[in-house]
């Protein structure tokens, strides 16, 4: 059995891989340094899974913690790297806290665990910025990244290339997700956002179980079919098994050297107010909402072809926007009784 270590695994998007790589027969060990998430999350991954998993709290900007953690898990085959701080309003007043984060824990696990290693990395399809054709193919130019966070996504898939291309034994997957909601079916895995959610989703929920006062649809004038912003959500659940499916495209990739990238999303977009009527069609739940200005730094419309991951991944998505919504707001309604 494979051993895959899940760095940011207590984490929204690495506590779903964990489970879909368990069901999929693969070892996992988790390194986290909960600064963005909660030990508890181990609890729940042994009530869906009943596997209490190996965990360590590292902070993967310590490069004697890695190199140490390295020489005693040599076993180790492959890595999903998801740890990273990811909040773009944030990452504009701080940017060295992003800089210093993104970077250094990418470095670290890159210099200590030196060869033969498959490595998965979340990236995402903000270094797109607004794509001049779509949906964007993953050929499509990066154009220059509108925060410091999606810059760190852009350069990480430079260090990435380049460290596969001068390392043998090294093989790259990045991972271009478009935007991920929902939960885990079961109700007790879900995102865990701290303050005010900045995202659409988080926000919707979190408004809609009292939390949060009326949700604000940032402007309803852009050129699309109902003046609202367009993205590609894609389900949690498609998005952590989609990280399977490229760890299996690395196990059997003869390739000792290889750098790929994929899009993962739907390949469908929806507008901020088909989200929002979504959602109330899919709970029954009524949502309070108001018009507002734009929000800076937004783009107009992004969805991606996800024809590449479809054929070479052979990945595609099962879950439709209504389980995104039912799931993400039964995972609030979960959090909201059973708080951690
Ligand atoms: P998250 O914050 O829920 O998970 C990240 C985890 O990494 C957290 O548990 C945090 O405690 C941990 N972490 C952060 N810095 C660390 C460090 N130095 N050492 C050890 N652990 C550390 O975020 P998420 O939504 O699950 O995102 C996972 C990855 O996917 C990130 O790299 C993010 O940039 C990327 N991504 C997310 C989205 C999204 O919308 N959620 C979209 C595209 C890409
Ligand atoms: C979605 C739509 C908003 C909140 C961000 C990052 C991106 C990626 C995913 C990591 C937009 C609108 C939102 C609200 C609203 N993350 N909205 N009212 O901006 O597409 O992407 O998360 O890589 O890098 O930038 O996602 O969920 O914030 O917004 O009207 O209260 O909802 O304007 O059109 P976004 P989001």
């Amino acid at each position: 059995m494979s051993k895959i270590l899940v760095t940011g695994g207590t984490g929204y998007i690495g506590s779903h891989t964990v489970v879909e790589l368990h069901n999929a027969g693969y070892e996992v060990i988790i390194v986290d340094d909960l600064s963005n998430s909660k030990i508890e999350i181990l609890d729940q991954l042994e009530k869906i899974t009943g596997k209490r998993f190996d965990f360590e709290k590292i902070d993967l900007q310590d490069a004697t913690a890695v190199e140490n953690f390295a020489k005693a898990n040599k076993d180790i085959s492959g890595i999903i790297h998801f740890a990273a701080f990811k909040a773009v309003g944030e990452s504009v007043e701080q940017p060295l806290k992003y800089y210093k984060n993104n970077f250094f824990s990418l470095i670290n696990l890159l210099t200590s665990f030196n060869k033969k290693i498959n490595f998965v990395f979340s990236s995402s399809c903000t270094v797109y910025g607004q794509p001049d054709t779509l949906p964007v193919t993953e050929s499509a130019p990066v154009k220059p990244a509108e925060s410091p966070y999606g810059n760190t996504k852009q350069v990480a898939e430079e260090i990435l290339l380049e460290t596969a291309s001068t390392t043998d034994g090294l093989k790259v997957i990045a991972l271009r997700y478009f935007n991920p909601v929902g939960a885990h079916e079961t109700a007790l895995i879900g995102e865990l956002p701290i303050g005010v959610p900045a995202n659409l989703v988080p926000f919707i929920t979190q408004s809609a179980i009292g939390k949060r006062g009326p949700i604000t649809v940032y402007g309803n004038d852009y050129p699309t079919p109902d003046g609202s912003a367009i993205r590609d959500y894609i389900h949690v659940v498609d998005l952590a098994k989609a990280h399977v499916a490229a760890i299996k495209r690395l196990d059997t990739n003869t390739d000792t050297d290889s750098y790929e990238v994929f899009n993962i999303g739907t390949g469908k977009g929806s507008s901020v107010l088909e989200i929002i009527a979504a959602f109330e069609n899919s709970t029954g739940v009524k949502l309070n909402y108001t018009v507002g200005k734009r929000r800076g730094g937004d783009i107009v419309e992004i969805y991606g072809d996800v024809s590449k991951s479809k054929e070479e991944l052979n990945w595609k998505t099962e879950l439709d926007l209504n389980e995104m919504l039912r799931s993400a707001w039964a995972w609030e309604e979960y959090i909201g009784k059973n708080p951690f």
